[in-house]
């Protein structure tokens, strides 16, 4: 197993992208620390995996709190004895017009889907090179960090930064051997993208359906296990290739 031995926390791991994330990780042979701020998700999900034979552990956290994330990160690795890999990707969308959102809603958004990943991946970087093991971190954005929206402001502002932090924060973290790097979905059949997922409009990329979670999760195994370990500081693209396309020159 590729991951035998080794922790990974997965935030957002209540459902969808993060649940498929974390039991795939699970699978793999990874402790899993099951990261959400909805409880009764985040014990479902545990469950699940001790079900099917793996270990798990949940932790109630809101990622936009500081407090919350050093107090999982300290639990992580009291309970599991080291933390390997992190999975930042929890965020959610504004789904605003500039003209409309307000300055808490924007910052709210920023403290989710930008500051978290940062604030996560300072604290476990740190217990990852107290450990002297290295480590792997994928952060989650987004096509909308490429792109503008006309639907959204604080959420592509957000995802345009942590493509970038990303880049930073392979450098910085390259000499403890922590490899990081993004993995960019779009239109994923869950909540976070629903708003833009009509199920009746033809799917335009170049497999012919919509992403599902575990498109996502097969992507983050690549890039935490030493399969990727090559790869730095990249943007995995799993997007069905609809981001080569030019739109109104298909
Ligand atoms: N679904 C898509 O179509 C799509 C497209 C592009 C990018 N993405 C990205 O993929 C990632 C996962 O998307 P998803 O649709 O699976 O998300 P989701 O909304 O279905 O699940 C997110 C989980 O995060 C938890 N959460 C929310 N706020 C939290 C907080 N403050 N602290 C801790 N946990 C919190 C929720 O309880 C939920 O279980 C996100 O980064 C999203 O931006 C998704």
């Amino acid at each position: 197993m590729k991951l035998q031995g080794q922790v990974a926390v997965v935030t957002g791991a209540g459902r969808n992208i993060g649940e498929d994330v974390a039991k795939l990780l699970s699978k793999n042979g990874a402790s899993i620390a099951v990261v959400d701020l909805d409880r009764a998700r985040a014990e479902k999900v545990t469950a699940d995996i001790i079900a099917a034979g793996g270990k798990a552990k949940a932790f109630i956290c809101d990622v936009s709190k500081e407090g919350d994330i050093e107090a999982t990160t300290k639990g992580v690795v009291d309970a599991f004895g080291r933390l390997d890999i992190l999975v930042n990707n929890v965020a959610i969308s504004d789904n605003k017009h500039m003209l409309d959102i307000t300055t808490e809603e924007w910052n709210r958004t920023i403290a989710i889907t930008l500051t978290a990943p940062f604030l996560m991946g300072k604290h476990a970087a740190k217990a990852m090179i107290a450990a002297g093991n290295g480590g792997r971190i994928v952060n989650v954005s987004s096509t909308s960090g490429y792109y503008g929206r006309g639907r959204a402001i604080a959420y592509t502002a957000a995802k345009g930064g942590v493509v970038n932090l990303t880049r930073s924060m392979a450098i910085q973290l390259a000499p403890h051997n922590i490899r990081v790097n993004s993995v960019v979905p779009n239109k994923i059949g869950s909540p976070v993208g629903k708003d833009d997922f009509d199920p009746t409009r033809p799917v335009k990329n170049l497999v012919g359906r919509p992403g599902v979670p575990i498109d996502l999760a097969q992507a983050i195994l690549f890039l935490v296990s030493d399969d990727s370990s090559f790869i730095v500081g990249a943007d995995l693209f799993v997007d069905g290739g609809c981001s080569t396309m030019m739109p109104g020159n298909e």
